[in-house]
């Protein structure tokens, strides 16, 4: 993995963040003040949104748990926001301990964040990147070196046999 910064560029805690208001929203602890005071305006104004937050956050669970207990053991997930509250590194090694996870976001400061949560973590990538250029994650270099089958294309999902298939 390349570029696997440890310097946390994202606390800052004056500006809202969109993917920290949704950690809040999912009862998650990676978020601030400013990211709580704009949660409680969705909340009230908007009283079903935790629920909306925690039925999506479900169906990823369902996802990817399917996908890996199918045997994909890669995933590339694209406008990832911040990699807690069971999301899909979480939810993947649970089936399959050597699931490997490329995170992509646009936002900067999610980004130095979710590099921060992960720099232990050598079998995932944090990627800057617009999920409107597949082609350009996939040819990011982290993703073509995470991407060990090297296939051609710009898929989002990575396919190759769990350790028990092989
Ligand atoms: C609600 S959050 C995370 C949602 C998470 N994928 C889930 O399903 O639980 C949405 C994230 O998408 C990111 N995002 C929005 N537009 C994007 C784009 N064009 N390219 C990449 N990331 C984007 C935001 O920065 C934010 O972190």
């Amino acid at each position: 993995m390349t570029d696997r910064t440890t310097e946390d560029e994202s606390d800052d805690q004056s500006k809202p963040s969109i993917a920290r208001v949704y950690d809040y929203l999912l009862g998650g602890k990676d978020n601030y003040a400013v990211d709580r005071e704009i949660g409680d305006i969705f909340i009230k104004e908007l009283p079903g949104s935790p629920a909306i937050a925690l039925a999506n956050r479900q169906a990823l669970i369902r996802a990817v748990g399917a996908m890996a207990r199918d045997g994909i053991s890669q995933f590339i997930d694209m406008g990832s926001g911040l990699p807690t509250a069971d999301n899909v590194h979480q939810v993947a090694r649970r089936h399959n301990a050597e699931a490997r996870v490329a995170y992509v976001d646009h936002d900067p400061a999610v980004v130095a964040r979710s590099r921060t949560l992960l720099a232990a973590d050598d079998r995932t990538t944090v990627v800057q990147a617009d999920l409107r250029e597949p082609e350009e994650i996939h040819d990011n270099p982290d993703v073509q070196n995470f991407d060990r089958l090297r296939r051609a294309g710009g898929r989002h999902l990575q396919r190759r046999p769990a350790p028990s298939q092989r």
